[in-house]
């Protein structure tokens, strides 16, 4: 949940760890450090709150120091404070440590040191380890920190340094991620290759039980136990451009207007329409598994797991293939029955979040087939699959997904129409919806027009506090994803849930003016939604829909309507979603609230 970086080199550490965790800030945020080695000594400055109080706190005259590390802490344990902040310091003063994860045996670590005489200052799991590394310190940081993790259960991204040994940064990863970057003359730690991308594109992934000792001319990578260790240096493809606003107010918003690029590039390569063929190349190696499984069951967190409801739908109508989905803190928990012919597949836009993490994991022991579909390249769970796909919808910065969203619904409906080829779904068929799939893109950029008159709406409702989204079938998991976007960056509270379910109990929280937005586009279950639009129409609710354009029914019956073009149902959740995203979006502005950084959440979920 916290952003790494750590600096070898020549050139001055401290602008260079700045820049990098201000680029590592949507990670996490509630407190910062750095911890700079100065002519034979630790200089460490912490602060509470974002980066820009950090950077305030630095003494910018200062120009000694070539070797660093920094820190963007989202606390986990003990409150976010300066005390707590890392980089923490051993007892001795000469060893410093930021870490991403947690200790879970911190408290019997904790009182190991007592016992020996060391008390720890903060509150927090990192200094615990941070003592034990200084005790188990004879003279070699990095074998101290390998006795050191041997002692250890948990997560961790760390980095070390070590004011006796100058000029090494000792580096380890278990179950949080960490990446290498090499540069000329100077190499990077980092979590995550936004913080060093501006210095280098060449970066080397370390993997689960692996140590890597840093200095500015070369790495050495060796497990947990010693054992030398060959890695690839690969080369990130994003730029740096990529990953800035690009005149955009915030991430957010920019990410809701990049969707239809992001969907082309999501499909680019893997339609064949004329053939009416889907190219999958991550899926090669399974394709025959794939082709006679028995069941599906997938498995996310947040909006992931908004975007398999949708994978679900998809699975059952068009592949006619057996279909669950599993909130991923639940089924690694919950001895699920995996049969022979499951096949799970784990979908996340960091591919980081540990629960899905777990859950893949969990499914993988009990002999499933495991599938990926994950946005960023390299990334814990993309490494842990049997097969996969990467979203392709570029970084994704701010807090609340909006173009992973889409590429996952996107992905999830390829797979789906190559599975159908394979069962019941004829070839007309399939040319029909992967036609209409080529088509949103142009007419999601229609969709973003609407974002004037979704303002206005706004205006009008955003200090309410109680808000409803209701949908059928295929626009269900958007009534739940719409209602999850504006609780997420705007606080106001609302329920989501399928339009039928409403007279079970939460009618009777409608009263005059309340917001309840339906999505009631074109399809098997119109008159259905219409029939409910009444019931809340009777009761004095006002009603935002997101309709098919052309529908005067619709205009007639509710307040206010946002109109977006016809496409196949299975394929409406990729328009429907829109209006939603930006009625968030405009709603938490006029609240004056933090889009991209909403409060006590994080872009990814690295503890459980
Ligand atoms: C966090 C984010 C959500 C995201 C969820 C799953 O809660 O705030 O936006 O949907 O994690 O993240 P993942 O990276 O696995 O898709």
């Amino acid at each position: 949940m916290c952003g790494i970086i750590g600096y070898v080199g020549t050139r001055q550490a401290q602008p260079i760890l700045i820049e990098g965790l201000k680029r590592l800030e949507y990670r996490g945020y509630d407190s910062a450090g750095i911890a700079v080695l100065k002519n034979g000594a630790l200089d460490i400055v912490r602060s509470q709150g974002r980066i820009s109080s950090l950077e305030a706190k630095v003494d910018w005259d200062d120009t000694r120091g070539t070797v660093g590390i920094g820190h963007t802490r989202w606390a986990t344990h003990g409150a976010p404070n300066e005390v707590n902040a890392h980089p923490h310091r051993d007892a001795s003063g000469k060893i410093a440590l930021i870490h991403n994860g947690i200790i879970e045996n911190h408290e019997t670590l904790r009182k190991y040191l007592e016992r020996q005489g060391i008390e720890c200052t903060s509150d927090t799991d990192t200094e615990v380890l941070t003592q034990l590394i200084g005790y188990l310190y004879k003279g070699d940081l990095e074998k101290a920190v390998r006795s050191a993790l041997n002692e250890v259960q948990g997560t961790y991204g760390i980095a070390v340094i070590s004011s006796d040994e100058p000029g090494l940064i000792v580096a380890a990863r278990q179950g949080s991620p960490l990446i290498i970057g090499i540069g000329k003359n100077e190499n990077f730690v980092a979590s995550d290759a936004a913080a060093i991308l501006a210095h280098t594109s060449q970066v080397i992934y370390l993997s689960d039980g692996e140590i890597a000792t840093v200095t500015q001319d070369g790495l050495r990578t060796t497990t947990l136990d010693a054992i030398p260790v060959t890695k690839d240096i690969e080369e990130i493809e994003w730029t740096l451009e990529e990953i800035e606003l690009g005149g955009y107010e915030h991430f957010m918003l920019k990410e809701i207007f990049e969707q239809p690029e992001a969907l082309r590039n999501c499909l680019r390569g893997r339609l064949n329409v004329r053939d009416g063929t889907i190219m999958l190349g991550g899926m090669t190696d399974i394709n025959r598994e794939l082709v006679r499984a028995k069941r599906i069951i997938i498995t996310a967190c947040g909006t992931a797991w908004h975007a398999a409801l949708i994978g679900e739908y998809f699975f059952e109508d068009v592949a006619s293939l057996p279909c669950e989905v599993e909130y991923a803190s639940e089924f690694r928990y919950r001895n699920p029955i995996i049969e022979n012919g499951t096949v799970v597949i784990a979908i996340s836009q960091s591919g980081e979040t540990i629960d899905t993490l777990a859950a893949l994991r969990e499914a993988r022991e009990k002999g499933a087939l495991a599938m990926g579909i994950v946005n960023v390249v390299g990334s814990t769970i993309s490494r842990e699959t049997d097969a996969g796909i990467y979203l392709h919808v570029g970084p994704e910065i701010g807090v609340a997904s909006t173009k992973a969203f889409i590429g996952q619904v996107a992905i999830l409906a390829l797979v789906g129409i190559f599975l159908g080829r394979r069962r019941h779904l004829s070839q007309p068929s399939a040319k029909h919806l992967m036609h209409a799939l080529e088509n949103i893109p142009a007419q999601m950029s229609r969709v973003l027009e609407l974002t004037d008159q979704i303002r206005t709406v706004a205006e009008k409702y955003y200090q309410r506090e109680n808000w409803l989204y209701l949908g059928r079938g295929y626009n269900y998991p958007v009534a739940l994803e719409g209602a999850l976007k504006i609780k997420e960056i705007s606080y106001i509270h609302a329920e989501g849930m399928p339009a039928a379910e409403m007279k079970h109990g939460p009618i009777a929280l409608i009263t005059d003016g309340m917001p309840v937005v339906f999505i009631a586009t074109q399809g098997s279950q119109y008159d259905k939604i219409i029939g409910n639009i009444n019931e809340v129409k009777t009761r004095g609710g006002d009603v935002i829909a997101v309709a098919t354009e052309g529908d005067e029914q619709v205009r007639k019956l509710c307040d206010h309507v946002f109109y977006v073009p016809d496409c196949p149902e299975p394929l409406q959740p990729l328009l429907t979603t829109i209006p939603l995203q930006l009625l968030a979006y405009h709603a938490a502005v006029l609240r004056g609230c933090n889009v991209d950084k909403p409060r006590n959440l994080a872009k990814s979920v690295t503890v459980e």
